[in-house]
């Protein structure tokens, strides 16, 4: 009796340990899964996009360079981000502003000097911002050393940096290039009798990823500014880097689908591995990549934390959506909720509608007339600001800066959008169609002068700016917005903070509410028992919202309206973060 008593005891106490144990270890889950375990910076970060040719001038020369973005540390601190990505600063002809490097391991002379980016990067590292910078090894200059002594002779040791094809083989397979005139990646070169390879302009050709010394090249650049202590790379067009060096022929008009056939070839991710195993295991840094390939088997390969790759990549699914007559809210919404789930359990996304490569933001996919530009702005800001993955914020955005829209091709400065003009006056092309086409979407609308304030070339520069300022720079200024505590800067500091003091805005749950909804972008965020509600308008009427979610008792925690309405009815372009009780 006593023993049937005794292991009757025994076994409860062990039921109950278990049962405490199970308890406790399902609590640990779920926080495991989605924060504790897995905590990084660069998940956590605001990532702040600097185009340094069009940010601040310090020396009067009309483009921007390193210490006019140091004159501006503070602000960018001011901002609330958390790094800041660099478009390339290295030296460089300009052929494609800065993405065309003749020299990895120093300063584009336009830029300033290598004691200048030791001050900036002191600078930013004072202020606790980490600073990122773009890897462009796809391809370098034509005027890189590497190229000149490659092209100089078949037998160069830099031969096989590059990818040859000599003329005696006959025309290579074609090859579609994005920028140059004819869209052809092959140019021939007299001095040895060769086609070189060209995916960008003629003066980019490829480098040769297949050969071990290119390579090894490759990572000690990168530790060379790693060990200057910089925070991680955007890694430019790295999806193109591998190639089949046989060049097989490719089908009719595979150019329509180009990166079915460029991306992802193998064997990019043994470089990649290689490229971790030599240089990123080594440092705590970000790298995210341009570019995912075609499908989310080959973004997980990407940066999938056990592949021992790369932390995080870009996709253009839903930036490619705007077009100048518009775009589907609705596939907008499923294009971010399909990318959204496919990571849900693993990896980690890059979310961004706009960079270098876009025209403006709010001009693509918000409302630049003078009713809507700064609400719809600051709706489009709350959207990146609080969905899952980094979020990648491109400098002007803050301010609700507008495209252009250039009437004479003189005015446009970009190399691919002025060959694509002379491309299209050759074949006969429809020019008027065509100049409409790049007011919307050229990337100089991306491009022109940061707009500080109300004096003479917005504040950019004192000397005549490489690119025109807009002439908007009157009212939509930085100096003008600071002063105005619902300007749309002020707006973007609020996002900041409280994507900062919500940890549920990075790593929490995404539920997507009122899914068939064509006008009303609406999701929940959630984790730990925290409970947000986005709803976005993404129209200038007024649109109806069914999120069967009772607001009456939440807390709003931002809107772009002075106060919200309701949860039914949402007002023009209205933005709306909801915490739930
Ligand atoms: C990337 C860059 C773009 C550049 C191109 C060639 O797409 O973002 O600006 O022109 O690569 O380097």
């Amino acid at each position: 009796m006593k023993n049937i008593a005794f292991t009757a005891i025994f076994f409860l106490i062990i039921i109950t340990l278990l049962l405490v144990a199970c308890n406790s270890a399902g609590t640990k889950t779920t926080v495991n899964a989605d924060v504790a375990g897995d905590r990084k910076w660069w998940k956590e970060a605001v990532v702040y996009q600097i185009y340094p040719r069009s940010f601040k001038d310090s020396d009067g020369d009309g483009v921007g360079d390193l210490k006019g973005i140091i004159s501006k540390l503070d602000y960018i601190k001011s901002l609330g981000v958390d790094a800041v990505w660099l478009n390339p600063i290295y030296s460089s002809p300009n052929d494609d502003n800065g993405y065309d490097i003749s020299d990895y391991r120093n300063i584009m002379k336009d830029f300033g000097t290598m004691e200048d980016f030791n001050t900036l990067l002191k600078g930013m590292h004072d202020r606790g911002i980490k600073l990122v910078m773009d890897l462009v090894v796809n391809h370098s200059s034509d005027e890189h050393d590497w190229f000149k002594q490659s092209r100089s002779s078949r037998t160069s040791p830099y031969r096989n940096y590059y990818h040859w094809w000599d003329a005696e083989r006959g025309k290579p397979p074609y090859r579609y290039s994005l920028f140059d005139i004819n869209h052809d990646a092959w140019k021939y070169d007299s001095l040895t009798n060769a086609y070189y390879l060209h995916y960008f302009s003629r003066k980019q050709p490829d480098l040769n990823w297949e050969n071990p010394k290119l390579r090894n090249e490759v990572y000690d650049i990168m530790k060379f500014w790693l060990d200057k202590g910089i925070d991680g790379f955007r890694m430019d067009a790295f999806q193109f880097v591998a190639k089949d060096t046989t060049f097989p022929a490719f089908p009719a008009g595979f150019e329509k689908d180009f990166v079915k056939y460029y991306g992802m070839v193998s064997p990019i991710h043994d470089y990649l591995k290689e490229m971790h195993k030599e240089v990123f295991s080594k440092y705590d840094v970000m790298s995210v990549a341009e570019g995912a390939g075609n499908s989310f088997e080959d973004a997980h390969n990407l940066v999938d934390a056990d592949r021992n790759e790369l932390n995080m990549a870009y996709a253009f699914d839903a930036v490619d959506l705007a077009k100048p007559e518009g775009y589907s809210v609705l596939k907008l919404k499923e294009t971010f909720t399909k990318w959204d789930s496919a990571f849900a359990a693993k990896g980690w996304l890059s979310i961004y509608l706009a960079n270098h490569d876009q025209a403006r933001l709010v001009s693509r996919f918000g409302n630049d007339s003078a009713a809507f530009r700064e609400v719809s702005s600051k709706m489009l800001s709350t959207f990146l600001m609080t969905m899952r993955g980094t979020p990648y914020y491109y400098n002007g955005d803050e301010l609700g800066m507008t495209n252009i829209r250039f009437d004479d091709i003189n005015d446009y400065k970009d190399m691919p959008t002025l060959n694509e003009y002379q491309h299209q006056k050759a074949i006969g092309g429809d020019m008027k169609k065509f100049m409409e086409t790049i007011k919307f979407s050229c990337r100089d609308n991306g491009r022109t002068p940061y707009q500080w304030d109300t004096t003479a070339n917005a504040g950019f520069t004192t000397g005549t700016p490489w690119l025109k300022v807009n002439s908007n720079y009157t009212t939509i200024n930085a100096a003008t917005e600071e002063k105005d505590e619902n300007s749309c800067l002020n707006y973007f500091r609020k996002l900041t903070k409280l994507r900062k003091d919500n940890l549920v805005l990075v790593y929490g749950k995404y539920t997507l509410l009122d899914k068939n909804n064509p006008d009303v972008y609406a999701y929940t965020r959630e984790q730990d028992g925290k409970k947000l509600l986005i709803v976005l308008n993404f129209r200038s009427t007024v649109s109806a919202v069914n999120t069967g979610i009772d607001v009456s008792k939440a807390r709003v925690l931002l809107s772009n309206y002075p106060a919200p309405n309701d949860n039914v009815k949402l007002r023009p372009y209205e933005a709306v973060i909801y915490e739930l009780k």
